[in-house]
């Protein structure tokens, strides 16, 4: 071989090698955790990508990335969306350079979803929930995604904490592939950070939005933005959904960043703006985050505790992010069978033909808590 060839050839690898790897591969999804999906990683270079996804039946799909170089990000983030999928259905994906093979699966009707929140300023203690996430996973396949309620990490405005943040992400990822699917929100931590729209592709538009609705066959998540002002726009959407979706959904469920009733903390804006449009449209539960505790309140209508018309809060937040003492233990509504401790957790939730089950899950996989919803009357 001459001593051209050799060099060409020899930075033809260095090259596919420096810059062919798949980095943070992630599947998020927005709109309906059934039928659409966004699949997203980074790579080196912004050039399109070629990615083949293969449905179960063989059948496969081509795919180019659009590779982008968005503000603050070092080069590139890549997406493709997946529309028209089948429900219940496991898709592989294969990126062009990547000797991995992807894959997640849409949402059946039943089954179950992932909540909690806060995860930022204790990598070791985010790694080991995560680990645990992978592990619950595994052994409850039906566990189709991830609600995350915000506070990923300390500082929304730093690139070194995204990364990481994702490599840690990277731990939910099972040894054979299966992504799990993230549903993102904003935390205070995110503050108004273009961060998060770019690698998390933007969810409902741009940064003064980030409220939207994921649907689940007849579930409703409502996610909202505490990063924003509770009143005006946001309350206006609030509102319209929520009259449109007690007509067409079995269930509503709430979900954002600071609480209306804390374990720690002082209400947010969420008590005085949301709270009373929660309770006219007799929303099944409402998950909430900030707080380094975990908390289940009594069922709560009107300020007072109501076994017919009260709703339940929990949270709030326990996902690998130093815990705080409950300083709110001794408020009204921890009474009955309310409850709020100093622990790591996430909460299952399980979806059923007529019944939604709530478990409560520490670090090792402990169910510590439960919570049973029947449909409500409208
Ligand atoms: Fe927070």
């Amino acid at each position: 071989m001459n001593n051209k060839l050799y060099i060409l050839l020899f930075g033809f690898f260095f090259i596919s090698s420096a810059f062919g790897a798949v980095k943070y591969p992630m599947v998020l999804f927005e709109k309906d955790l059934s039928s659409s999906a966004v699949f997203i990683f980074h790579q080196d270079l912004s050039r399109p990508i070629d990615v083949v996804v293969t449905d179960e039946s063989g059948q496969k799909f081509n795919y180019k990335s659009k590779g982008k170089n968005p503000f603050g990000v070092p080069c590139c983030v890549h997406e493709i969306e997946l529309n028209n999928l089948q429900a219940g259905a496991k898709y592989k994906i294969n990126v062009s350079g990547e000797n991995r093979t992807f894959w997640f699966s849409t949402a059946k009707k039943t089954g179950r979803i992932l909540l909690g929140g806060d995860s930022r300023s204790d990598s070791k203690m985010r790694v080991k929930m995560n680990l645990a996430i992978k592990d619950y996973v595994k052994k409850y396949p039906d566990t189709y995604a991830l609600i995350h309620g915000g506070d990923y990490i300390k500082n929304g405005w730093s690139w070194s904490q995204w990364k990481c943040w994702l490599e840690d992400y990277q731990q939910t990822t099972s040894e054979d592939g299966r992504l799990l699917p993230l549903i993102p929100i904003r935390g205070n931590h995110e503050y108004l950070s273009f961060y998060f729209n770019s690698l998390f592709s933007r969810p409902s538009g741009g940064i003064y939005k980030n409220y939207y609705v994921s649907q689940w066959d007849d579930l409703s998540f409502i996610h909202l933005n505490t990063n924003l002002s509770h009143a005006g726009n946001q309350k206006d959407w609030l509102k319209r959904r929520l009259k449109e979706l007690g007509h067409t959904s079995k269930w509503i469920i709430p979900n954002y960043h600071r609480p209306a009733f804390p374990g720690v903390k002082k209400p947010g804006d969420a008590l005085r703006y949301w709270v009373p449009l929660f309770e006219k449209h007799q929303v099944d539960v409402v998950f909430e985050s900030d707080g380094h505790v975990y908390k289940k309140t009594a069922p709560v209508f009107k300020g007072k505790i109501d076994h017919q018309k009260g709703i339940r809060y929990l949270g709030e937040g326990g996902l690998g992010v130093p815990l705080r003492e409950p300083e709110k233990a001794s408020a009204w509504y921890f009474s009955g069978d309310g409850r709020v401790e100093k622990k790591y957790h996430f909460f299952s939730l399980e979806k059923q033909l007529d019944k939604i089950f709530i478990q409560s899950v520490d670090e090792n996989l402990k169910v510590f808590d439960s919570v049973q919803l029947q449909p409500r009357k409208r």
